[in-house]
């Protein structure tokens, strides 16, 4: 395979907060002594007790502790906010950007002050205290910013469900996390179309019990039915409250937040990130490899629901007197050139996105990009599955005029912020590979058998030792955390991806090598799909994989066995989508649904995915090894009706 380099400027060498030299140095000094590295740039937030303990961790099967900063204290919406009022009280801190491109407001510091402090007054005021756990479901305006760092402001954890999630997904998070609070809005706007927020926190509400308050938002104004006793409009509650509200100190291993994020098996799990350790990795990440610099503006175009909100709209930026921009629309509208206009109006200099947006609207040609300026643009970014090679080439040609570097930022929900990336003024960039890893970063690439592999190699992807932004445990349930991802390799971090390192060391992340799927660079597991198809009435069995789809990256497909007697048809397979589509949210909509009378299973029972994989790509000619088949004829039978697709 060819490779085109792209070399690091010297513009950029010279403008960069970090060059290949200081790279070079860091990385040697954070991995082999992380406690005089980490304990230098812990300092880089405010602590309210300094910590005198830098890292405690072990990976050690059966015995599994990340801990950083132990014994330091301090206050998340303290660094991301009063830390900068000396010197940035009536700078924006947010640019909120709506749906509607006439709809748009500038937050400055002083404002993100008072209307966080507002609300952890009301949250206090209702009994919410250090420690509880409260639900948000709100779509991307600016009170979901308030509301993550009012929480943190009163050492309360936000787990935060993406607004595009079911009333049946929201009603399972907020039992897992125990939450007594919900904060939503009346409604949600994308693309010119509304989303029934509070309705499905009512309809989650009737399946859940323990939630005494709900918070809700006036976004649209459409009609909502409030709850006396449990629902309180937030612009009503604001009003009886003061913008000062303390910011409790609390302990660096103190929780900020679980995330729930799919897995390759059950349910979601709670993934919780911890105080210290996280803010320091989420700021640091945030500034050097964005090479974020004083009065640059930055946008992030996911939604806070996932975690790249979190750490790349919010804390991040936030925690570094950013200014961070939040869009609350969709790239196609009002039309395909939104994004670009976006980067015009408010003169972004730093943009990210995930590569299936840039795939689909790459489908629209060059015009749509070409006729805006986007002049002030100076580095673009790419996250959330791995990026083809020609759309990072297209990305950086149309979108930014041949003049961009491109980081590919590699990472996960449970990572806390990057991994593996490159930074922009230090690292030759080869498109379609994240490079090299981020300071104290110990990557590996391990067979099967969990030997590690020296040199150009491909395999599994581990991290042999802990970074301070690493998720310390899933909610509730530490030995779950252990089995998932410390047990396949005893001693390292499995990350659930295949990778390839080459010559240069450069890593190239091939996908996942379990049973997540990767949608639009939304994470799904495939057992999620499965279990939501065979709770219908009509279904058996189902199995579901992913195969390679032009804009999403990978579309799921579904193979379903029906019950005795029931009949495939056009109309049960539009059936089983709006199902799903309910069961979980639209996300999980299977974009093939292939009835089959049967499965292949092993003897003892197992469904061999692998097979279902290859009938998926089309790659029948290459099914390998079939004999372990209780019925190899269900095979043929898969074969023959795959036109049956649709
Ligand atoms: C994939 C999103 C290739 C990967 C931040 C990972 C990527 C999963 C990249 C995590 C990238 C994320 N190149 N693959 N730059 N970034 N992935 O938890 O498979 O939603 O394991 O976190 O996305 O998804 P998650």
């Amino acid at each position: 395979m060819s490779e085109h380099i792209h070399k690091v400027t010297e513009e950029w060498a010279k403008r960069a907060l970090i060059d290949a030299k200081t790279y070079q140095e860091w990385y040697a000094q954070s991995v082999t002594d992380p406690d005089t590295f980490w304990g230098e740039h812990g300092k880089r937030i405010d602590w309210f007790k300094p910590y005198t303990k830098v890292k405690d961790t072990s990976f050690a099967p059966g015995n599994v502790f990340i801990r950083w900063f132990e014994d330091g204290t301090l206050n998340v919406a303290h660094n991301c906010i009063d830390r900068h009022l000396p010197h940035r009280a009536n700078q924006t801190a947010i640019i909120w950007e709506g749906d509607d491109p006439s709809e748009s407001k500038h937050i400055t510091y002083q404002e993100l002050h008072d209307r966080v402090g507002e609300l952890a007054n009301v949250l206090r005021n209702r009994g919410v205290e250090k420690g509880d756990r409260v639900t948000l479901y709100l779509p991307m305006i600016p009170e979901a910013a308030y509301a993550m760092l009012a929480c943190a402001r009163i050492g309360a954890v936000h787990t935060i469900v993406f607004a595009g999630f079911s009333p049946d997904s929201l009603a399972s998070r907020i039992e897992d996390a125990g939450s007594k609070f919900v904060i939503t809005a009346d409604e949600g706007l994308r693309g010119g179309r509304k989303v029934p927020l509070k309705a499905n926190v009512d309809a989650a509400l009737k399946r859940v019990a323990g939630v005494d308050h709900v918070l809700v938002v006036r976004r649209t104004g459409g009609d909502v039915d409030m709850e006396p006793g449990r629902d309180v409009w937030y612009h009503e509650a604001i009003e009886q409250v003061t913008t000062e509200a303390p910011a409790v100190e609390v302990n660096a291993e103190d929780p900020l937040f679980i995330l729930y994020t799919s897995g390759s098996t059950g349910k979601p799990k709670g993934v919780l990130h911890t105080t210290g350790g996280y803010l320091v990795y989420a700021s640091m990440t945030h500034q050097y490899v964005f090479d974020y610099q004083e009065g640059d503006v930055y946008w992030c175009t996911a939604d806070v629901g996932w975690v790249t909100g979190h750490t790349y709209i919010v804390y991040g930026p936030l925690a570094n007197g950013a200014t961070t921009l939040m869009f609350e629309g969709v790239p196609t509208y009002p039309d395909i050139s939104r994004f670009w206009q976006v980067v015009d109006k408010h003169k972004v200099n730093i943009f990210y996105t995930a590569p299936t947006a840039i795939r689909s609207l790459m489908q629209a040609g060059e015009e749509p990009v070409k006729k805006t300026s986007r002049a002030s643009l100076r580095l673009l970014g790419s996250v959330g599955e791995p990026i083809n090679p020609e759309v990072w080439e297209w990305y950086r040609r149309v979108v930014g005029d041949d003049r961009t570097p491109i980081v590919d930022t590699w990472w996960q929900t449970e990572t806390g912020g990057f991994l593996i990336t490159p930074l922009p003024g230090a690292i030759d960039l080869k498109p379609g590979s994240a490079t090299l890893p981020f300071f104290g970063v110990k990557p590996a690439i391990v067979d099967s058998e969990g030997k590690v592999l020296e040199g150009p190699a491909e395999g599994n992807l581990v991290i042999t030792d802990s970074w301070p932004g690493q998720m310390r445990s899933i909610y509730g349930d530490h030995k779950r955390f252990e089995e998932t991802y410390f047990a396949t390799y005893p001693g390292s971090y499995f990350t659930g991806d295949g990778a390839r390192r080459d010559a240069d060391g450069y890593y190239w992340i091939t996908g996942r090598v379990d049973d997540v799927i990767n949608v639009s660079g939304h994470r799904m597991g495939t057992a999620e799909v499965e279990s939501a198809l065979v709770a219908h009435p009509k279904v058996s069995e189902a199995a579901v994989v992913g195969y390679p789809h032009d804009i999403k990256g990978q579309g799921i497909y579904a193979y379903v066995t029906l019950m005795e007697g029931e009949e495939p048809s056009d109309e049960l397979r539009k059936e089983l989508v709006a199902w799903v589509r309910r069961e979980i949210g639209p996300i999980a909509s299977p974009d093939l649904i292939q009835f089959a009378p049967g499965l292949p299973k092993t003897r003892s029972g197992k469904i061999m995915r692998r097979i279902l994989r290859k009938i998926a790509e089309d790659e029948f000619g290459n099914l390998g090894d079939t004999s372990t088949l209780a019925d190899p004829s269900v095979v043929d039978d898969l074969v023959d009706n795959r036109q049956n697709r649709h």
